[in-house]
């Protein structure tokens, strides 16, 4: 097989001049023949002025390639885009497939013979996975780490489930402007992603689990030389693969990859945002993630992560108590532990290097779990005919079999300058729903579907209602909230039928959510809804690309060319 920097040559029909060219031009570089004699690991770099989750990617890429020239190949470092949540208009999730055909066509255009691709903040981790699967080049990842915790006032804080809390103490009125300015230093101590269970720590739970990256890759916090270690380690497998050919993704990502996967997703109490982004990778594969299985494994998996913000811990308690090789060893036979992994043997292995931690509370056994389910629920009803998600275990135990009226918001706009309006007609019991939030209608399904209780019912000291949508949450937002309705209002789908007034029921023990008005009326209101047009903001550009081929929720939000034929 050719390796390093005859790979992917274009010869034209002289393949001796293509070499000597491309050599020509590297060697002003400085490398010697026998550097660029050896194979070659690319590592992608995605640091950004932007990106202060990303703010150690320096430091792990130095480390990523002593560890490569360690075991005798040659590192190469490329620029990809950069994606943070805070810096992403109009979403990050809008930006995700961009990243991830970024990365796949840069590991495709560039010769390596392996690559690492190193990550962290929410959507760039399903990205690289996104881009890797497609290439099918032996890869592995290197999450970034969490941020440390953050302590106010003998209290521990966490980015960003203590944002929303401590904002929430605000808006009511029980912290003043001095008190929220100091919160606001406190909450992001460190570099390195979110250090509850959002997105960011959910897809490197998973990442790790499906073999793509090392023991322990995702709970070391960022901060931690133990990180800048296992990124060096991360260098070292990456030259032994690119001299081997694998394991490919490939070869890692099989049905039962994917199922320890759900398994893991359900006991860490991940990330609603975690099933989309392991739906779009599944989807680059010839398997699916079958959203009926998903509900199932959630009825049978019990919750093991006492994390917030479905839990009290952080993540880097959860590193202390033994990481994703602990859980997966408490979570025993629901883990298929024959699969391959890029630490070289299997999750067998790795399970059996789990350290036992006495005392550790952060990770349950089975027979005591945080909550005998799983974190989320698939919902279906005539208001979400191809699915809905509730992330039960963060959510209030009384309002998860809930009738109530709706209280319709049009768009996040909407929403914005009417939710605190003193006028609003709003009761606590009521159901607020949002529309033209999914990945069509807004666009990139942003992370509205945490809709704000009004303010003249927070003041009452209700901290919860129901709340419906067809957008997304960050992970590290608690409440009974319905997401992902799908197909979304803005591609008509039943969503957009619901008036203000309306009654919705809430079952989640059903798995239903319902619009309670007949099928006449309904099918009355879906003939007068107006013919779907391209709307003005995706005349162009990657805004067209997006609007023309974005999938719903349910197939994971890629681009519908970007996915490999199933075997179904
Ligand atoms: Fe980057 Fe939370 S903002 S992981
Ligand atoms: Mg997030």
């Amino acid at each position: 097989m050719t390796k390093g920097l005859k790979k992917g040559l274009t010869s034209y029909g002289d393949p001796g001049f293509s070499l000597f060219l491309r050599k020509a031009f590297i060697k002003a570089m400085g490398y010697s023949d026998d550097a660029l004699e050896r194979p070659i690991v690319g590592i992608t770099n995605t640091y950004s002025d932007y990106n202060p989750c990303h703010g150690n990617v320096p430091q792990l890429i130095e480390a990523v390639k002593r560890g490569v020239m360690l075991a005798g190949a040659m590192p190469m470092v490329f620029p990809t885009i950069s994606i943070a949540e805070s810096f992403s208009f109009p979403t990050s999730m809008y930006l995700r497939n961009l990243m991830a055909m970024d990365t796949e066509e840069m590991i495709r255009a560039q010769p390596m013979d392996a690559v690492v691709v190193i990550g962290g903040c929410d959507k760039t981790l399903p990205a690289q996975i996104m881009a890797a699967v497609s290439a099918d080049l032996p890869t592995v990842v290197i999450p970034v780490g969490p941020m440390v915790v953050g302590h106010h006032k003998g209290e521990v804080l966490g980015a960003c489930t203590d944002c929303r809390r401590m904002w929430g103490k605000f808006r009511a009125g029980e912290i003043d402007e001095v008190e929220i300015e100091a919160v606001n230093g406190r909450l992001a101590p460190s570099v390195g992603t979110c250090m509850v269970m959002g997105t960011a720590s959910t897809m490197a739970c998973i990442t790790e689990t499906l073999g793509l990256s090392l023991p322990m890759s995702a709970t070391i916090p960022a901060p931690h030389s133990e990180r800048v270690r296992s990124a060096e380690l991360s260098g070292k497998r990456a030259a032994e693969m690119a001299v081997t050919g694998g394991p490919r993704p490939s070869e890692l990502l099989t049905p039962a990859a994917f199922r320890n996967a759900q398994v893991v997703l359900q006991a860490i109490g991940g990330s609603t945002n975690g099933l989309i982004h392991l739906t779009a990778i599944a989807n680059r594969t010839e398997h699916r993630i079958d959203l009926a299985a998903f509900d199932q494994l959630g009825r049978d998996v019990p919750v093991l992560i006492d994390l917030k913000p479905s839990g009290s811990h952080y993540m880097e308690h959860f590193h202390h108590a033994g990481g994703v090789p602990k859980l997966m060893k408490q979570l025993g036979d629901l883990i298929d532990l024959d699969q391959k992994t890029v630490a070289g043997g299997t999750l067998r292995d790795v399970v059996a290097s789990a350290e036992e931690v006495p005392g550790q509370d952060a990770i349950r056994p089975r027979d005591n779990p945080i909550t005998p389910e799983g974190a989320m629920a698939v919902l279906h009803g005539n208001l979400a005919p191809r699915g809905a998600i509730i992330k039960h275990s963060a959510a209030s135990p009384k309002l998860l079999q809930h009738t109530g009226r709706a209280v319709v918001f049009e768009s996040v706009e909407d929403m914005t300058l009417r939710v605190d309006d003193p006028a609003l007609d709003v009761t606590a019991d009521d159901v607020l729903v949002l529309r033209n939030a999914g990945p069509k209608g807004a666009p990139g399904m942003p992370e509205a579907g945490y809709l704000p209780i009004p303010q003249k019912i927070l003041r009452t000291g209700v901290k919860d209602m129901v709340r419906i949508s067809d957008a997304r949450m960050s992970g590290t937002a608690f409440g009974t909230i319905v997401l992902h309705i799908t197909p979304e209002s803005a591609v008509g789908g039943p969503l957009a039928l619901v008036q203000t007034g309306d009654m919705i029921r809430l079952d989640v023990q059903k798995r239903r959510i319902d619009l309670l008005v007949d099928e006449v009326e309904l099918t009355l209101r879906q003939r007068a809804l107006p013919k779907p047009s391209t709307p003005e903001w995706a005349a162009r550009g990657y805004a067209h690309l997006f609007h023309e081929t974005i999938t719903q929720a349910d197939e994971g939000c890629d681009f519908d060319f970007m996915r490999r034929d199933g075997k179904e």
